[in-house]
């Protein structure tokens, strides 16, 4: 049995050495903030200063097929800035209920794939439905988790993102993944309505500025390309791997 003495000193190490440790191998710092003040619709959840927003659910499939989307947010001037050829395999990632996939699909060809990830069942049975009835064979439905869209390393030629990326619950780990899932000279394409104009009429949880963008970008690993601003609301801002 320890006296007194002996266990006074006993504890005084524990705290020292325990603080001599903390201090020589500091704590990571929470990625993800909570906030309890925060925009009504986002989540209370911040990655890097910025609210993310919530998953729009399978209610919101008739808003992204509306037939006035076409002359609103032209998807044709965003596949012509993807670059695409036939053979590639892009990923459409929170790919919804297949808007921009099945327009993809025809650019990469017979010998070309779609990979269509998303977390939410009701979309891809949606995609999966669409599929048949449009006979494409080249598009592969994708289940994600909120942190990896489970995609093949080093199999993929462009990522898309359409209106997508504000709303990941885990931002860094799925762009990580991201990152792992592009050969070399792949790139990363992000359409996303522009945070810079406040008349944009848009939530402000749904919108994000190239400057943040390209701020979250880099600490994944991806270096801004370009930014294409043929759109009316939206840039078009495309990455590739920092070697
Ligand atoms: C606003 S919709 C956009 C759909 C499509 N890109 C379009 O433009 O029509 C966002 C989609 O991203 C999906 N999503 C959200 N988080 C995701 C994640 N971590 N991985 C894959 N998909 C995700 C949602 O389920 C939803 O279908």
């Amino acid at each position: 049995m320890l006296d007194l003495k002996q266990r006074v000193t006993v504890a005084f190490s524990i705290v020292f050495v325990t603080a001599g440790a903390l201090l020589s191998h500091p704590q990571p710092q929470a990625r993800y903030e909570i906030r309890a003040i925060h925009d009504p619709n986002g989540t209370g959840r911040f990655y890097m200063g910025r609210e993310i927003a919530q998953v729009m659910g399978a209610g919101g499939i008739a808003w992204l097929d509306r037939p006035e989307r076409a002359d609103e947010e032209h998807p044709d001037l965003v596949i012509k800035a993807m670059g695409l050829h036939g053979g590639d395999v892009v990923a459409d990632l929170g790919a919804g209920s297949g808007y921009f996939t099945f327009r993809l699909a025809p650019m990469v060809g017979k010998t070309g794939k779609v990979l269509a990830v998303d977390i939410q069942d009701e979309m891809l049975a949606t995609l999966q439905q669409r599929a048949i009835a449009l006979g494409i064979t080249n598009v592969v439905e994708v289940k994600g988790s909120e942190n990896d869209p489970n995609l093949p390393a080093s199999g993929v030629d462009v990522v898309l993102m359409v209106d997508v990326y504000h709303e990941l619950a885990y931002p860094f780990e799925v762009m990580t993944k991201v990152r792992e899932s592009l050969k070399p000279g792949g790139r990363v394409v992000f359409v996303e309505y522009r945070k810079e104009d406040p008349s944009i009429p848009i939530k402000e949880v749904h919108k994000m500025s190239v400057e943040q963008l390209a701020k979250e970008m880099n600490v994944v690993g991806l270096a801004h390309v370009r930014t294409v601003e043929s759109l009316p609301s939206q840039h078009i801002v495309i990455f590739e791997k920092k070697e």
